[in-house]
């Protein structure tokens, strides 16, 4: 039996393996996927000896992301400007590492409102992890105007520095005007999540047809999102790039490349618990 695992701490609140579990069913394939709670101090004792344990590899989540890039012998593009890896696999005894959250999100827009690619200027909300994804993926897709704005203004600036001069960072209390000028706008931050205040920005200014994203999941409809649709704007939730973003792992461990499809999104809705 092929098996793989996601690792984390905390970890009992993944949708990962509901989401792999679906595919190796849909697919039949004798699998399976473990969600693994390893503590920070044990995470390195625990990759060096997973492919020993009979895994092929498995997710990395928080907050095991940059130790697990760090303990990889070859990263793909995306993991060596975001020092981050959320996918490893062996390959000739070499463990091997990926960040598959940019494509996630960029299969997540393709897949939900295209036009993002044209949207000529895009504003980022948040400077942590996720942001830098997002940031990566937005500007893999030939974006030129990129502003990061975040509460922290010295976060937003060291973000900007791990990517070129399209990437430039905009202040947090202007925001909204900074999105009146944007095709796209993505929230990064925990702003919306259940539990959390709502993110406070005016979309009034904003024209058709700009795209909002959130990578909020739970709920699924953040207050963003709804104030999106409520002005005709295209509206793309983050249970997307939680999906897309599993895709490529499930493929080089279980050797299928998995569809991201309705029935996948029907299966994940009642387990978010916002
Ligand atoms: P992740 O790696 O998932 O992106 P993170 O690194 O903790 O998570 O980043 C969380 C983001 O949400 C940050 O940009 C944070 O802003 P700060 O850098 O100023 O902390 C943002 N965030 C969280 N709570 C916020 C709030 N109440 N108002 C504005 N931004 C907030």
């Amino acid at each position: 039996m092929k098996r793989a695992f996601v690792a984390g701490w905390p970890i009992s609140h993944s949708l990962s393996p509901h989401l792999h579990g679906y595919w190796l069913r849909q697919y039949g394939i004798d699998g399976i996927y473990e969600a693994i709670a390893v503590e920070p101090v044990e995470f390195t004792s625990f990759l060096q000896s997973a492919a020993a344990s009979g895994y092929l590899g498995g997710n990395i989540t928080i907050p095991h992301k940059l130790q697990a890039f760090a303990l990889c012998r070859k990263v793909d593009s995306a993991a060596a400007r975001l020092g981050a890896v959320n996918t490893v696999w062996m390959e000739s005894g070499l463990l091997c590492g990926a960040n598959t959250d940019s494509y996630g999100f960029a299969a997540s827009l393709d897949a939900a409102a295209p036009e993002w690619r044209e949207c000529g200027a895009a504003l980022v909300l948040g400077a942590g992890g996720a942001a830098r994804a997002v940031v990566h993926a937005i500007a893999e897709g030939g974006v030129r105007a990129i502003t990061v704005a975040n509460r922290t203004a010295a976060k937003a600036h060291q973000l900007a520095r791990l990517f070129d001069s399209g990437v430039t960072v905009g202040e947090w209390e202007n925001r909204n005007r900074i999105a009146a000028g944007c095709g796209l706008i993505v929230n990064t931050t925990a702003l919306g999540m259940s539990g959390q205040p709502p993110l406070d920005i005016d979309l009034g200014d904003v024209s058709r047809p700009a795209v909002v994203a959130d990578i909020v999941y739970n709920p699924l409809e953040t207050p963003l999102l709804r104030a999106a649709r409520a002005k005709g704007l295209a509206a793309v939730d983050g249970l997307g790039m939680l999906m897309h973003q599993a895709a490529p792992g499930f493929e080089s461990w279980f050797g299928k490349r998995p569809e991201v499809t309705q029935g996948l999104r029907r299966h994940l809705e009642p387990l978010l618990s916002g």
